[in-house]
Parts: C-alpha cells; sequence; structure tokens
C-alpha cells in the first residue's frame, strides 16, 4: 500500500483535480485506490458524490472528521475501515469500461477546520515527557489509522490536502510514503514548493527526534519524500510550453526535486464539468482527448516512477 498526500501550499493549482483523475485512471488499470479528503472544502468528496448525498448519507455519520474526534476523551474509538464507501457513479463507469479496480473514498467534512483548533490543544502538556508522547500521538493519528487498512488490499491510498500546513495537514504526511505536489508555471505557484519541501525535512527530522527519545516507544520513525512536482495548465503553442510558463518549469529545477517528464495542459472546459457528474474526466466517453491522453501519460509515468524507487511494487 502506498500511500501518497497531494499538497502545495498555494490554492487552486490543481490539488483535487489531479487527485481524482489520478484515481480513477489508476482503478481503470485494475488498482484498488482509496481517497481520502482533508480539505475542510470538500472539493473532493463533491468530485464524486453530490452535496445532497453528502449531507443524507456521510456529513453527520462518516467523514474523516469523526476519525479525528474520535480521540476526544470520554469518546469510544472509531474503525477508519467503517468511514470509507464506494462512490457509485465512478465505479459503474469503470465497470461499463470492463475495469477490474475500484475507488473508494474517505469523505471530508466543513468542520474539519476547527479539528485543528482542538488537536492544537492536544498537544499542549507540562512536561518534556508528555510533549514527546502528545507529539508522536496527535501528528501520527491517520497513520494509526491506515495501520487497520492493511488487509482492504489498497495498492494506493491518495489524500487531498488543503493549501496550508496545518495539524491536520502534517497527519497527512506523518502518514505518507511521498508527497505530490501539483503545480501551475507561474511566479507565486512554484514560490511555495521549497518552502514546502523544507517544512517537509522539518516535521521529518522532529517527528524522528521525538521517536528517538520517547520512552513509550509508541511509533516508528518516517521518511515521507517527494515524488515529484507536476506542471498543470500548461498552455501549448507549436508542441511546447508558452516561453513564460517554460521560464518557470525550468528555475523549478533549481530546487533539485523529482520533476514530471509529463505536464498537464490547460482545458478548462473539460476540466470544470466533471465534477458535477461525479465522474472525473480521464473515464470521459470520446470527448476531451487531449485531457485523457495527459492524465494517461502522467499515471503511466506515476506508476512507473514508483516502481522503480520500490522494486517490490
Ligand atoms: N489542467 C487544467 N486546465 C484547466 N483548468 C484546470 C486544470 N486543472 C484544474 N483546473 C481547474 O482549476 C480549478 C482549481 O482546481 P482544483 O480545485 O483541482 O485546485 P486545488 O489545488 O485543489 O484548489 P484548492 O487549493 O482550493 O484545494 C478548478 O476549477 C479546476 O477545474
Ligand atoms: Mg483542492
Amino acid at each position: 500500500m502506498h500511500v501518497i498526500s497531494v499538497m502545495n501550499y498555494k490554492g487552486g493549482v490543481g490539488k483535487t483535480t489531479i487527485t481524482a483523475n489520478l484515481a480513477a485512471e489508476l482503478a481503470n488499470r485494475g488498482y484498488r485506490v482509496l481517497l481520502i479528503d482533508i480539505d475542510p472544502q470538500t472539493n473532493l468528496t463533491l468530485s464524486f458524490i453530490t452535496p445532497g448525498e453528502w449531507e443524507k448519507y456521510y456529513a453527520n455519520t462518516k467523514t474523516i472528521r469523526e476519525w479525528f474526534n474520535s480521540f476526544e476523551e470520554g469518546l469510544s474509538p472509531v474503525d477508519l475501515k467503517r468511514l470509507i464507501f464506494t462512490p457509485p457513479k465512478v465505479n459503474q463507469r469503470l465497470q461499463q469500461l470492463g475495469a477490474t479496480g475500484q475507488v473508494d473514498m474517505i469523505a471530508s467534512h466543513l468542520e474539519l477546520i476547527n479539528i485543528d483548533l482542538e488537536l492544537a490543544v492536544q498537544l499542549s502538556s507540562a512536561s518534556l515527557r508528555q510533549a514527546v508522547r502528545n507529539f508522536l500521538r496527535v501528528h501520527g493519528r491517520l497513520a494509526q489509522g491506515l495501520g487497520q487498512l492493511e488487509k482492504e488490499r489498497y495498492q494506493f491510498v491518495l489524500i487531498d490536502c488543503p493549501n496550508n500546513l496545518n495539524i491536520v495537514t502534517k497527519t497527512a504526511i506523518v502518514a505518507s510514503d511521498y508527497l505530490l505536489i501539483p503545480t501551475k508555471a507561474d511566479y507565486l505557484s512554484t514560490l511555495g514548493i521549497g518552502y514546502l519541501n523544507n517544512s517537509l525535512d522539518n516535521l521529518k527530522r522532529d517527528y524522528n527526534e521525538y521517536v528517538k527519545v520517547d520512552e513509550g516507544k509508541s511509533a516508528r520513525a518516517i521518511n515521507p519524500r517527494v515524488l515529484g512536482v507536476i506542471f498543470n495548465m500548461i498552455q501549448v503553442y507549436a508542441e511546447s510550453p508558452i516561453a513564460t510558463q517554460r521560464s518557470y518549469m525550468e528555475k523549478l529545477k533549481s530546487l533539485r526535486l523529482p520533476i514530471f517528464d509529463t505536464y498537464l495542459r490547460e482545458n478548462k472546459t473539460c476540466y470544470a464539468t466533471s465534477p458535477e457528474f461525479g465522474i472525473p474526466t480521464v473515464l470521459s466517453n470520446g470527448f476531451c482527448e487531449n485531457v485523457v491522453s495527459d492524465i494517461k501519460s502522467f499515471a503511466s509515468e506515476f506508476v512507473h516512477k514508483l516502481g522503480t524507487i520500490n522494486p517490490k511494487f
């Protein structure tokens, strides 16, 4: 099971769109994929089910909010498996296509925004020993949940993160093997990537330092790494990205982070409408050929990269 968090400090760069399409394409290739939406905007959730369905079937009892809430004193523990559901529309489409894979999901909740405050309170402590324990416990929460899913045979868990590095997002990093960083090729979108990479290193260092000194020995060292930066919303002229975008694509190389060879071209019409119908664009019928071919090459490179890093995959 590979756990991948999709993140960038910058909003609107395509994190959710890429997460939804990648999951659909992986399932189309026969993989079992679990999506976890930890963004209180609930955009990924609402790309697969309608707001009415969310309200009726999930909002009150079946979102990732229940998992984080269950650690409050006096509440009974929640099984993360209980929060998983299989969104019908995308999976019906996969069946029509004869795919053997599946997309499952844990929905988000608008109130997730308040959970960060609660987690911050749980971090506070009177003694150093307790501070270490609280840090590991709080940051390790999602990892602990995913530990319950080992028998579920998911090849991929994709976590759609909000555009900030609050505590909930940090729990995703701690739970992850890899980070996938979508970006536009412009100044402001690329600016935060170096900073994100430093934050990743700092969190890894602090967490692993605490693991070493923790007397309870309950947590394991972590090593989340950047799988790659994927450029999105690229405008192409004469089969190449336009000059301004190309220059930002070049500049990013100085950070020495892995970058996907594939870039995703801009196509407002195709990407904008698909969330409303609950089926990502890559599974659309015959329209949007550019989008389908971009996502397919990206998915191939994604699987190839993981296979290169981890030959057992
Ligand atoms: N390649 C693309 N071409 C054109 N439009 C795109 C492309 N990728 C994404 N979009 C559009 O850009 C908008 C933002 O995308 P998305 O919601 O996926 O970004 P995000 O990074 O998840 O945003 P947030 O930070 O708010 O979570 C959406 O309207 C989406 O349809
Ligand atoms: Mg999003």
